[in-house]
């Protein structure tokens, strides 16, 4: 059982380096977690894990704990709705408004595995042939380096493409290799993915048109929402749109940003 002492230790280790707040009454899943982690380092349990990380830290382990909080449940046209109105609504809008500079860049900005980023391509792949000369970005990060390399990998199991993903989709976008399926290059040259942790400076991310940042700030503090909030707006263009996950309301969102609603779908586009 996890004291008291091992809580606010680790608890204060994930919130500073991820902005993730476990607070009191997250001991089970810190303890579930970080056994298992400790198990797969092969360390006894969570109390060889402690002496470890207060008495011999590494860059390393502490990245290890911070991947072992992370929650990377994701899959393919998430949610559904969304990914309608952009396919009906904003892409169509942004095409004509961007049409002078041909460039249309996305940002997924907590990607975990990568079926977010991969959704929207599949949108971009499928519904806007008019668009293939263009500059067609989707910029996809997470904190958790091995769901980036997953991401990147672009490898799935029957499992992950059975969610979400409709057959058709699956044979044209998809090939089979053994036992897993693989993304084809059409999609994955669309996309760049790269580890960002959004409590941190957002290097290399600008000029975005769409940015789906959707069911990562549930585990943040008000404080570290509203301080990622006004980072995300600032790389936002004028006419650009945020999406969040639809059980999140958008705590202290700049005043330029404001709320559209597409039947059951609602999203805030910067002015
Ligand atoms: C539940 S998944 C959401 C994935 C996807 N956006 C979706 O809606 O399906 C949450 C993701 O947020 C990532 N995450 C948590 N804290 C983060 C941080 N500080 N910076 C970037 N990503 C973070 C986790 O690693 C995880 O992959």
């Amino acid at each position: 059982m996890i004291n008291p002492e091992q809580f606010r230790f680790f608890s204060t280790m994930v919130k500073e380096s991820s902005g993730i707040a476990l607070s009191k009454g997250k001991e089970y899943l810190l303890e579930s977690r970080l056994n298992e982690l400790a198990r797969v380092l092969g360390l006894k349990d969570i109390n060889d894990l402690y002496r470890k990380a207060k008495f011999s830290p590494t860059p390393k382990l502490k990245e290890q704990i911070i991947e072992a909080m992370t929650t990377n449940e994701t899959y393919f046209f998430r949610d559904q709705h969304p990914f309608e109105v952009l396919k009906k609504e904003i892409i169509p809008e942004l095409i004509e408004k961007r049409k002078s500079k041909r460039t249309l860049r996305f940002w997924s900005a907590a990607c975990s595995t990568g079926q977010e980023p991969y959704s929207i391509a599949i949108i971009l792949e499928e519904h806007f042939p008019q668009i293939k000369t263009w500059r067609r970005e989707i910029i996809a990060t997470d904190i958790s380096q091995q769901a980036i390399d997953k991401g990147r990998a672009g490898r799935f199991t029957q499992v992950e493409v059975n969610r979400g993903l409709p057959i058709q989709l699956l044979i044209k976008y998809f090939k089979q290799q053994g036992a897993f399926w693989m993304v084809n290059d059409k999609l994955k040259k669309l996309i760049r993915f790269k580890k960002v942790n959004l409590i941190g400076p957002l290097i290399g991310i600008n000029n975005i048109d769409v940015v789906m940042c959707r069911y990562v700030l549930i585990y943040f503090d008000q404080d570290t929402k509203k301080a990622i909030l006004e980072k995300i707006v600032k790389v936002l263009n004028p006419g650009g749109y945020l999406f969040l996950g639809a059980t999140e309301t958008p705590v202290g969102l700049p005043s330029c940003m404001k709320r559209k609603t597409f039947g059951r779908t609602t999203c805030w586009q910067k002015q």
